[in-house]
């Protein structure tokens, strides 16, 4: 369709109800729910813990001392068993739990029998390495089915997995694993991407020459390429699991037992080890995967195309889905591999009834070409998600009459590392949505809008988003760092949850999300912090000083802007520019390379020497300065700003 199409369509405020033919299957089809949540929150979320298997039923359903919750307090049960065992013993072991595709298009189909045989042959493996209840495993593994595997068998012995993205450098999985002092790390030779190999166990190799607590590396052969094993610390996986018993008795854990860490940016260089529980977690993500995503376990084939190094990845490609006897996909690689029709080949393959996906994604598909998607069937689909980023009104649209064909609801679902699982999101079946709209709540959810002065905004209007009453799946706390968590999360807003995300509503009341507020960037819906860049640039020699902002782009949401002052001596030339990225690369990840780099002698300051970075956003973006007065020296930003227009800053 062509985009002025799209465009008449958006001005004419269209909005979208669950269409006639969805609606006719779908699980939830009027807006009854809600009321029964908000009538009794806590016995609505004691419903949903219910369509778990609990060795031990709870005492308390919550107990909640802002910002402390317990939820399902003394309740026992085990996450692997509920993802595996359960559907198992009820006759469903030859349902297929994964089609794994890998990129160059071998294939392993996967079976609720095979996995649950795997996963108790690595919990052996694991304690033959001799990990325990509570011991921390690092897991570094491209998107293999060793790697659900591996966070299952964790599960299933109550070791606290810790998933670090296989696109992140080795000194940011040294940094993970020893601030929780993980005993075992789990990698793999390499994964294949963009057609060929790249390798990990090398990075895993010089991040653990500094890491004392590690005491074994179980490998996965992968990628078939060279890598250089330490006799006594690394074995193959093949060596340790396949010999073990396929019989592990899954460890009865605590409601509030850690289930995992995932460590996500925030607004200092440090990440935060977000901490996750067991009971609530699994009820929010088992709850939200079906009705978000109206799962009809008999006959969907769903497909989550994140990556499981991701908060996504973990809750709904891994927990969410089994929980729910799933029949997913998992693929490994990008989607222009080998062309860019890939991800719509995998839909017409495997028939594929759910989509969960990026808005980054989405734009990168609308600039490939409407001819990709039209070349395969996507009749199969029948709903479609999207999450990491605001979407604009355009790509919605478009994923909507291209890969939708029009008949497929969109949910556009909002939630963040530390909540778990999805928070606001329309139900497919019952909501009418908007292009660019999250919409609502959830049932059992409760989020509301603030002003500076923490006083809640009225409908319409904006302001912060705040959640204001606890949830199942929040995080429990930041690993080894209670201060923190309480700073970052509940100090703004006493006792409120700050999201960190600006939002408004609409007249009738609908959400929209309008990005991050604080200085956590997303690119591509990854989430990166300024800080954390800035700390990468000022640890290379030439660098004095650098600040580090995400300015608004078309493709990837934002992208990276450096501004840097070069300590003297050095030359602020494109050839250093490039140093500048690659160092970035090498200290935290290739997606942290800043998209330009722009030297100044000078960065505007405040008087009292804070850098202020509103300015710079206002320069690279091109918009009207804000409020230049308390700056120390004023000639700063016109210098910068006239550098910056002539295009001096070094673009990629
Ligand atoms: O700014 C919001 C944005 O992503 C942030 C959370 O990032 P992360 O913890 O990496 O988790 C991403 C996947 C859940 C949020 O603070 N975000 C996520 N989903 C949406 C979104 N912004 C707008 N609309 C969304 N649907």
């Amino acid at each position: 369709m062509a985009s002025e199409a799209i465009e008449d369509l958006l001005k004419e405020g269209r909005t979208f109800p669950p269409p006639e033919t969805f609606k006719r299957d779908a699980l939830i089809t009027d807006a009854e729910i809600y009321d029964e949540a908000a009538a009794d929150r806590e016995g609505f979320w004691a419903k949903q813990a219910l369509d778990l298997d609990w060795f031990e039923e709870w005492d308390t359903i919550l107990e909640w001392d802002a910002p402390y919750a317990k939820w399902f307090v003394g309740g026992k049960l085990n996450v692997s068993y509920n993802c595996l065992d359960r559907h198992v013993e009820a006759g469903h072991g030859d349902q297929v739990a994964f089609h794994w595709e890998g990129e160059p298009g071998d294939t392993r189909t996967i079976t609720y029998t095979d996995l649950l045989d795997d996963v108790q042959r690595t919990a052996n493996a694991l304690k033959s390495l001799g990990v325990e209840k509570g011991d921390r495993v690092a897991v570094y593994l491209p998107m293999i089915p060793e790697l659900p595997t591996i966070m299952l068998a964790c599960a299933r012995i109550g070791a606290v997995h810790s998933v670090v993205f296989g696109g992140f450098s080795a000194n940011a999985l040294r940094d993970r694993i020893n601030d929780s002092d993980c005993k075992v790390l789990v990698t793999a030779d390499g994964g294949y991407r963009r057609g060929s190999v790249a390798s990990l166990k090398p990075a895993a190799d010089e991040a653990i020459e500094d890491t004392p607590s590690i005491e074994h590396v179980l490998v996965v052969r992968r990628g078939e390429n060279d890598v250089e094993m330490v006799d006594g610390r690394d074995h193959w996986w093949h060596d340790v699991v396949d010999s073990q018993d396929a019989d592990c008795p899954p460890e009865p854990m605590d409601a509030e037992d850690l289930l995992y860490l995932l460590y996500t940016s925030g607004t200092t260089g440090k990440p935060k080890g977000i901490m996750h529980t067991t009971g609530g977690y699994l009820t929010q993500v088992a709850f939200t995967h079906r009705y978000v995503f109206d799962l009809h376990p008999d006959t969907d084939v769903y497909w989550c195309a994140a990556d499981i190094g991701w908060v996504t990845g973990h809750s709904y490609i891994v927990y969410g889905p089994l929980a729910n006897r799933t029949t997913s996909v998992m693929y490994e690689g990008v989607p222009n591999h080998p062309d860019e029709a890939r991800f719509w080949a995998i839909i017409e393959k495997y028939k594929v009834t759910q989509l969960y996906t990026a808005p980054t994604a989405i734009r990168a598909f609308m600039k490939w070409g409407d001819e990709h998607p039209a070349k395969h069937d996507l009749s199969s689909l029948r709903l479609l998600g999207t999450v990491g980023e605001p979407i604009n009104p355009e790509a919605w649209i478009w994923y909507q009459q291209h890969i939708g064909g029009d008949r497929c609801p969109i949910v556009d679902t909002w939630w963040q590392t530390e909540t778990g699982g999805i928070m606001i999101s329309p139900l497919p079946g019952a909501t009418t949505t908007k292009p660019g709209s999250a919409t609502f709540p959830l049932p059992g959810i409760s989020a509301t809008i603030y002003d500076d002065q923490g006083e809640e905004v009225g409908v319409p209007g904006g302001g912060y988003l705040v959640l204001d009453q606890p949830w199942p799946g929040m995080l429990r706390g930041i690993w080894g760092d209670d201060q923190r968590f309480r700073d970052t999360y509940w100090s703004r807003f006493s006792g409120r949850y700050f999201a960190g995300d600006g939002a408004k509503r609409d007249d009738e009341g609908y959400f929209w999300l309008l990005g991050r507020v604080d200085d956590v960037m997303n690119v591509s819906g990854h989430r990166i912090s300024t800080t954390e860049v800035e700390s990468a640039l000022v640890s290379h020699p030439s660098v004095a000083e650098a600040a580090v902002i995400g300015r608004a782009d078309a493709q990837t949401g934002q992208a990276i802007a450096a501004f840097v002052s070069p300590r003297s001596g050095y030359e602020g030339d494109e050839e250093l520019a490039q140093e500048l990225r690659n160092h970035v690369a090498t200290m935290i990840s290739p997606i942290a390379k800043p998209a330009s780099v722009l030297f100044t002698a000078d960065l505007p300051k405040t008087r009292s020497g804070k850098i202020m970075r509103r300015l710079l956003k206002d320069i690279a973006e091109d918009n009207q300065l804000g409020d230049t007065t308390t700056l120390a020296d004023a000639g700063v930003v016109d210098s910068i700003k006239d550098r910056y227009l002539a295009g001096s800053g070094s673009d990629e």
